[in-house]
């Protein structure tokens, strides 16, 4: 990279409504000690019908203007990882654009599902790094909800509504994004898909009575790639560059399921204190677990300046990856 990337503000927007696992167990076969112990999740947040993933995106990159004390119409691009678009196009980007008054950016989505916001913030850093612009937003939004069927256990249990959100600038001090391990497993799409409203299968009778509209997912067979690719792929940045678990401060994984986090946490051998899982709370909010967890890692005052941090996704795709930063920010607790 020509210049670095680094994160210059992180935050955060979630819907106040909660759906507990005893609110499901009112809707379908389940009950609340499955769904933690089989998941680590108590409750989820849904958003209000009417509002769409760009105005949870809108609401986080609000904050992160205010939090870094810049005006929207600074930024120079907005990158938004999600796979619920408020509609197929325009992109989700250009309505947060729209919605914030950021009249000087230019924008885009990435799909990615739970990898989105890694995705899209590999691609962000790059914008920095070739100093095509200086300020980049990075959101991470899903409104799962949406595409979530409320009468099949297997799924519904599991997600939630959420948007995260970074700004990207230069960096001067040797801190900031240090590298990217990413992938792709087209052959993933048969296990974890949202098949109709595309090209192949758009909206008809037919595929709104079976369904092709929600999320569909192998749940077993999606458990056994995420427990193996999401700890390999974790352990793999940090031997490249010469670390072990023991150099990182904090580990921020994709929050799909604890049982998942904590097999990667086992192989990594690090402390739980090293680790932040917020799941319990806000359930599987895909492209937006990480920054969401990170945001709320940032605000408690988890992450110090100079801290090595460590993210890692699994999604639909399949798409996997990790990302070791040198966090940028002088921990807002201690100030
Ligand atoms: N409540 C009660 N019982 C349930 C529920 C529920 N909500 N859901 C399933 N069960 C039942 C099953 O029917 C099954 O019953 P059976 O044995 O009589 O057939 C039993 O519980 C066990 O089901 P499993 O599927 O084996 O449960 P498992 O331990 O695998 O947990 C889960 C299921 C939580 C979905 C797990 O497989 C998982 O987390 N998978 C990975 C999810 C993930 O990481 N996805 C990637 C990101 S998502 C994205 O990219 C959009």
């Amino acid at each position: 990279m020509l210049r670095q990337a680094k994160i210059s503000a992180v935050s955060h927007y979630v819907p106040d409504k909660v759906l507990t696992n005893h609110d499901l167990e009112q809707m379908v076969d389940t009950n609340d000690e499955w769904i933690r112990t089989r998941t680590g999740i108590s409750e989820r947040r849904i958003l209000e019908d009417g509002k769409a993933t760009s105005d949870m995106a809108a609401e986080a990159v609000k904050k992160l203007c205010k939090q870094r004390g810049i005006s929207p119409e600074e930024i120079d691009l907005i990158i938004v990882g999600t796979i619920t678009p408020d509609m197929f196009f325009p992109s989700t980007g250009n309505l947060v654009q729209e919605k914030i008054g950021a009249k000087n950016a230019w924008s885009y989505d990435v799909a990615a599902a739970c990898s989105g916001f890694l995705f899209a913030l590999a691609s962000g850093a790059q914008y920095i790094a070739s100093g095509m612009h200086q300020k980049v937003v990075v959101i991470g939004a899903d409104k799962m909800s949406a595409i979530v069927n409320y009468k099949d256990r297997d799924t519904c249990v599991l997600f939630g509504d959420a948007a995260g959100a970074v700004l990207l600038e230069p960096d001067e001090e040797g801190l900031g994004i240090i590298d990217f391990i990413l992938h792709t497993d087209g052959k993933g799409a048969e296990v974890l898909q949202m098949k109709g409203g595309g090209s192949l299968y758009p909206a008809t009778l037919r595929t709104v009575a079976n369904d092709w509209h929600f999320i569909y997912q192998d749940g077993k067979q999606v458990f056994y790639f995420v427990f193996q690719r999401m700890a390999d792929v974790s352990i793999k940045i940090l031997e490249k560059h010469g670390f072990t678990g023991d150099d990182l401060s904090l580990f921020v994984p994709h929050q799909a399921n604890l049982r998942i986090i904590d097999a990667a946490v086992k192989r990594l051998g690090i402390s739980s204190d090293k680790v932040m899982i917020n799941i319990g709370h806000y359930g599987n909010t895909t492209a937006a677990t990480v920054p969401l967890a990170l945001s709320e890692a940032y605000e408690t005052g988890r992450i110090e300046k100079g801290d090595l941090v460590l993210f890692a996704t699994f999604g639909g795709g399949f798409t996997w990856g990790s990302s070791l930063i040198r966090w940028a920010l002088d921990n807002p607790v201690k100030k």
